[in-house]
């Protein structure tokens, strides 16, 4: 497998997650974001993204960046395609031309029919916002390169966004509506890093589905997380998605037969990823 790991979006929730597996597994990593990183500049400026390619000169490239906050995604459409999908145009040209591995980390944010039904790589799709627009396209420019893997997911971790959200107003008996409607697989960050380089060390490419093998409510799974905490969520209150100011997609449960049988091994459980958020230090 290759050496030399650039890693934009390095300082997120996952972009760490990828650089300490890196690591471990005894291999270079490049960290790329505005700050904080070894190489800092605005991934929306296809000219520094050409020139840190040309400096830094990887042998893979693993893109976690992004804007993946949906409501800004909607009030900034050009913005969101200039971070989310231009650079994916750039990073298929440098992997083509230079016969390298790109790892485009891509969404479930795609599928509003089936309930909690797992969706497969190919299940058609249904933009119904500007991230989910902008992640889209990002997957298909990507894909122009032969050696390029796209990595459909839904990722929790306690460090950052929806997981340390609910761990924090469990631990707080914090006011919670739980979306009972709104289906995922959520899947812990370190896993998604760990098997994500698995399937790269296999040479897969093309679109891989890569989340926690079973499909569960945003409820279900918060109860979940209680659990694994010894908490007894009773003053939460049960409700629906649809009341989220954007419209969003609530079937995003994912099918990981494909991952499983490249890899020969299982994915995470629900309960599996529960604990593992339960467990993690703040
Ligand atoms: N979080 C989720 O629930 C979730 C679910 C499914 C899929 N995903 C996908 O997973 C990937 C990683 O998400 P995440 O949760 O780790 O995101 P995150 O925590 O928001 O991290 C984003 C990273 O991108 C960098 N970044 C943001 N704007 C940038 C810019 N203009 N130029 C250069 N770097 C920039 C950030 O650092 P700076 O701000 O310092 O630049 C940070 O390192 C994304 O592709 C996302 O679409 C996330």
């Amino acid at each position: 497998m290759s050496q030399r790991w650039l890693i934009l979006g390095a300082t997120g929730l996952l972009g760490p997650c990828f650089v300490k597996e890196i690591k471990d597994r005894g291999y270079q990593a490049i960290t790329a974001a505005r700050s904080n990183a070894d190489v800092c500049f605005d991934l929306s400026d296809q000219s520094q993204l050409h020139q840190t390619l040309e400096d830094t000169k990887p042998d893979s490239v693993i893109n976690c960046a992004a804007n993946i906050y949906v409501d800004l995604c909607e009030n900034d459409p050009a913005g969101s395609y200039l971070l989310n999908t231009r650079p994916l145009s750039t990073l298929a040209d440098w992997s083509r031309e230079n016969d390298k591995p790109l790892l485009q980390v891509s969404t479930d944010h795609y599928f509003t029919q089936g309930g909690n039904n797992p969706q497969s790589e190919d299940a058609p799709v249904d933009l119904v916002n500007e991230y989910a627009r902008s992640k889209y396209l990002a997957e298909h420019l990507a894909l122009t390169a032969p050696k390029a893997l796209v990595l459909r997911t839904n990722i929790v971790g306690a460090q950052k966004g929806h997981g340390r959200w609910v761990k924090e107003s469990l631990l707080n008996k914090a006011p919670m509506t739980l979306f009972m409607d709104f289906f995922a697989s959520p899947l812990h960050v370190q896993d998604m890093a760990r098997i994500s380089l698995d399937l790269a060390q296999k040479q897969a490419n093309g679109i891989y589905n890569v989340s926690s093998r079973d499909v569960s409510s945003k409820g279900e799974f918060i109860y979940a997380v209680a659990k694994a905490m010894n908490i007894n969520p009773d003053w939460v209150i049960e409700g629906t998605g649809h009341q989220l100011a954007t419209k969003r997609a609530m079937c995003l449960g994912l099918d990981v037969s494909k991952a499983e049988s490249t890899l020969g091994y299982q994915l995470p459980t629900l309960e599996e990823t529960a604990k593992k958020l339960a467990n993690e230090a703040l």
